[in-house]
């Protein structure tokens, strides 16, 4: 939208979360609050978002580095919303067209309700639009106040309220749009016309409303039938609150798109987490960051993917941990598999359980089923890895690379020494350390060389059996 800007209130301390990070950066469905917030108003394709920083502000700027075109002003003490706004006036003197006034703890607010605050106030040609709800129990928000022809003739604060006041269900919002200029002037001019005859001795922004209504400059509202969206985050309580419905909302729109989920209450899946049809869930499994999985896979109870890419139908059994890694179509994981960082799982490869994979390639169809140790590894194609086979890629210092080729078999119960090659086509005898290269198509072990003695044991229990019959205790 032209001629759109966005400003984002931030400043505030969020005492009560009790945290030695700024609120708008604790996390929601893996993203934080104020991620949350810009990510709704990229969809708006503002012409400029200005973000209100205060209390933990090179905190928060250096979060949001990856969004270069934001501008940051910064409040400094916070006296007030209004003069949160204020700080803005650097910016946005000279512009034309609408402010859009969000705050940064409000994380699921609708792009589609913003766009319709901001074409009602288009539409009305109004100075401001104020977005409302009415509430069962409107505690603590600040009311709207309408005259006898229904037309809005201020906000009042829960502690700024008379009783009569309180009985008021409709509540602000905290959300408005803002003409830059109307025909009183500029909207930086009526701000620096704010006072702080209030409870809390605060320039409320709230009071621009009555401001308006006394000119005779046009205010519209915008009343939603559900607040759902509307609520901030003051405290944990609400962010576990918020969490629950924003992650209601994804998986009901996973099921919408073919995903099943078989127990929807359990089922973590992060903001920008991105499943195909067909996929079946398990109970307790949590897909984080940038996690994206095909069509047709099937991901077991209790799993946990961090920006993992799986192909399609991908079977992740019980218990695993993928993390920044990807997996080839067709693949079989676990249960209890652990893949750690870099590592790429060819299509039908199959790791089984208790099979711990870093910085690791496994090669299209090759097997690693059970018990195994893959650091630091590129293994080919067809390759067979033993139950047990550990490659020593740490020498105390330095991390080496083992290199296994296609059609390899490894024994169980190997150690591969690296750095280390094994060649094409070789075999790797059960139980071998293995130091130097094996040449392809050959056959190596490297484990001591088995001695028998014959019946040394059936003479040592007669000699036993001899010795307790002196001793008279048989
Ligand atoms: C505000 C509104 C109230 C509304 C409610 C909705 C005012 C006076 N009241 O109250 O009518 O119902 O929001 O949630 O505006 N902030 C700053 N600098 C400041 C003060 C606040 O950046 O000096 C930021 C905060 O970080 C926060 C937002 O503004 O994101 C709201 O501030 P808060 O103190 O929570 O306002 P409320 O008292 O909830
Ligand atoms: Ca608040």
């Amino acid at each position: 939208m032209t001629d759109l800007h966005v400003v984002i209130l931030a400043a505030g301390k969020g005492t009560r979360m009790k945290s030695a990070l700024p609120k708008v950066l604790h996390q929601l469905a893996g993203r934080s609050l104020i991620e949350h917030v810009l990510t709704t108003v990229d969809q708006l394709r503002a012409s400029s978002t200005v973000l209100v920083v205060g209390h933990g502000a090179d905190d928060v700027k250096a979060a949001l580095g990856h969004r270069p075109n934001l501008q940051y002003v910064t409040q400094s003490p916070q006296l007030g919303t209004g003069h949160a706004l204020l700080q803005a006036e650097p910016v946005l003197q000279g512009k034309k067209g609408v402010v859009l006034v969000l705050y940064a703890d409000v994380p699921l607010l609708q792009a589609g309700t913003l766009q319709r605050l901001v074409e009602t106030h288009r539409g009305a040609k109004a100075t401001a639009t104020v977005l409302t709800a009415e509430l069962a129990d409107p505690y603590g928000y600040g009311r709207i106040v309408r005259n006898t022809k229904g037309q809005i003739e201020r906000i009042v604060e829960e502690r700024d309220a008379s009783a009569a006041q309180r009985e008021i269900r409709e509540i602000n919002s905290g959300i408005y749009t803002l003409a830059l200029r109307d025909s009183g002037g500029a909207l930086f001019d009526h701000l620096h016309q704010l006072a702080t005859d209030n409870s809390q001795g605060e320039y409320y922004l709230t009071d621009l409303i009555a401001m308006y209504r006394q000119q005779n400059l046009g205010v519209e509202t915008v009343c939603l039938d559900s607040a759902e969206e509307l609520r901030g985050v003051n405290n944990r309580i609400d962010l576990a609150d918020l969490s629950l419905t924003f992650r209601q909302r994804t998986n009901r729109s996973l099921m919408v798109s073919g995903v099943t989920l078989v127990d929807p209450a359990t089922t973590y899946v992060d903001a920008g987490v991105k499943v195909g049809a067909d996929t079946v869930i398990g109970p307790g499994v949590q897909l984080q960051g940038k996690t994206v999985i095909g069509t047709g896979c099937q991901i077991h109870a209790g799993c946990r993917l961090t920006d993992a890419v799986l192909g399609n139908s991908v079977v992740v059994l019980d218990r695993c941990v993928i993390v920044e890694s990807t997996v080839g179509e067709g693949a079989t994981l676990g249960p209890m598999a652990h893949i750690r960082p870099a590592s790429v799982i060819g299509p039908a490869a199959r790791v089984g359980n208790f099979v711990e994979l870093k910085k690791t390639t496994l090669g299209r169809g090759s097997k690693a089923n059970h018990l195994a140790y893959l650091g630091d590894a590129t293994i080919g194609e067809g390759v067979n890895i033993g139950a047990g086979t550990i490659t020593c890629n740490y020498d105390g210092q330095k991390k080496h690379k083992t290199v296994i080729e296609d059609d390899v078999f490894i024994g169980s119960d190997s150690q591969l020494i690296a750095p280390v090659t094994i060649g094409k086509g070789a075999y790797v005898g059960a139980g071998s350390s293995i130091a130097a290269d094996v040449p392809a198509g050959s056959l190596a072990i490297g484990r001591g060389q088995q001695v028998i003695k014959p019946d040394w044991a059936t003479k040592r229990r007669a000699a036993r059996a001899a010795e307790n019959v002196a001793k008279g205790d048989r």
